[in-house]
């Protein structure tokens, strides 16, 4: 039998060639994953990057609970006409701290990954309680009752804590004062605020829902979608390539 004929045995049995296809699949398979559990870390770290407040974190569930994530999706991806509307790409690190993540899949509304800075607080609050009252075409549903409710900071201790379990790097002392850092940050010139100021240096402290006396749903809503995609200085990128 000369070589060539060798394969024979596989094409004349079929559980033969099952076998065969098994051990090849698993061989690719393993060279793809293996590597995967040596390596420390496959999200490069990136300058910038820090945890969600714990209002932001607030804001993010709420974004949740809303379903925004039916409409809107977190994530620019590296095609031309894509960066020329919302900017940089975004890279893996800037979701390294979402559990789960908001990547999404459907765009009904606008990728929100860089919607943070764009827009005032004012102009938020306005297009959440009512979306056709900035945009006339808009088709987004309102969300009015979101200043209206009293932000319930009851679990946010436990909130933060689970993420620890799960990579997030949030410290001892963030995790305990978590319920007054809640509010601190949308209560400027309080002592919460001072407090929560040295906890978190990279953190805006701002009424960002326009009603000082309370703080609400909106506010935690407002600072989580105006801190989505300002957290890495891109300008450093963009020079760097420009210097090229
Ligand atoms: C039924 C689909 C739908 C849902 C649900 C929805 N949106 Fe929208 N959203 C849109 C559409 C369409 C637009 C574009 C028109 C406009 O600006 O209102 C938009 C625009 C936006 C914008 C402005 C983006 C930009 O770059 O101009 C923001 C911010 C936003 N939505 C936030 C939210 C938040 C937060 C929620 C959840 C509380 C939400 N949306 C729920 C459809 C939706």
């Amino acid at each position: 039998m000369s070589a060539w004929k060798k394969h024979e045995v596989f094409e004349k049995n079929s559980f033969i060639l099952l076998v065969g296809i098994l051990v090849m699949v698993a061989i690719g398979g393993l060279v793809e994953i293996a590597p995967l559990f040596y390596l420390k870390s496959t999200i490069e770290k990136t300058e910038g990057m820090r945890p969600y407040t714990p209002l932001e974190l607030a804001g993010r569930n709420i974004y949740i609970r809303e379903g925004c994530y039916t409409c809107h999706s977190q994530m620019v991806r590296p095609m031309r006409d894509e960066l020329e509307r919302y900017g940089h790409y975004s890279l893996a690190a800037e979701s390294m701290f979402d559990h789960p993540f908001q990547w999404g899949s459907k765009r009904t509304g606008p990728d929100l990954a860089r919607v943070g800075n764009k827009y005032s607080d004012d102009w938020h609050v306005e297009h959440l309680i009512d979306p056709r009252s900035v945009v006339p075409a808009s088709i987004m549903p309102g969300y009015p009752f979101l200043a209206e409710n009293k932000l319930n900071g009851r679990d946010i201790q436990a909130e933060l804590s689970v993420n620890t379990i799960i990579g997030v790097p949030y410290t001892d002392e963030q995790i305990e004062s978590a319920a007054t850092d809640l509010l601190g940050q949308a209560m400027p010139d309080t002592d919460a605020a001072y407090e929560f100021e040295e906890r978190w240096p990279t953190a805006t402290i701002r009424d960002f829902d326009g009603n000082p006396g309370e703080v609400t749903e909106m506010d935690a809503l407002v600072a989580y979608l105006q801190v989505l995609g300002t957290m890495v200085d891109f300008s450093i990128y963009d020079n760097k390539a420009n210097a090229r």
